[in-house]
């Protein structure tokens, strides 16, 4: 599976943590920065990565600032994106059970890197249920257009 990265400078560190960490677990990653640690604004690579979701760069995303809210914010601005701050392992399996969450956040500077880990891959790796939640989604879908 193919997984877009990005982060402005407070998610940095998980950043690059993750992309070594998700490569070892045979993902496919594509990052798209911010490659230096320099104060950068979230924005900015929210739309990085939600334009690599548009346009079927990558099938999933994961977006890291100092909390995961700034870039989730921003990247749900995005049609097609729908991106969930995920905090615990539980969150994780819901927002890609019930959400089809194809956008992880997290926090940076909240979230400690093998915890973060853990619900990075658990995201990657849970199925969408579809059923009666493919309806509600559908619903998202449809205020997106
Ligand atoms: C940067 O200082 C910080 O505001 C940003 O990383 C993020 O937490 C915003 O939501």
């Amino acid at each position: 599976m193919k997984v877009g990265l990005g982060s402005d400078h407070a998610g940095y560190d998980l950043k690059e943590f993750l992309k070594k960490q998700l490569k070892k677990e045979g993902f496919e990653v594509v990052d798209y920065g911010t490659h230096i640690k320099k104060s950068v604004d979230y924005p900015d690579y929210a739309e990085k990565v939600a334009a690599g979701i548009q346009k079927k760069e990558v099938a999933a995303g994961i977006l890291m600032c100092g909390t995961g809210i700034g870039v989730s914010i921003a990247a749900n601005k995005f049609s097609g994106v729908r991106a969930a701050r995920c905090c615990t392992l539980q969150d994780a399996v819901l927002a890609r059970e019930h959400n089809d969450a194809n956008v992880l956040t997290l926090g940076g500077r909240l979230v400690g890197s093998e915890l973060a880990l853990e619900i990075a891959k658990t995201f990657l790796e849970t199925p969408f249920l579809k059923g009666r939640h493919l309806r509600r989604v559908n619903k998202i879908k449809k205020t997106d257009k």
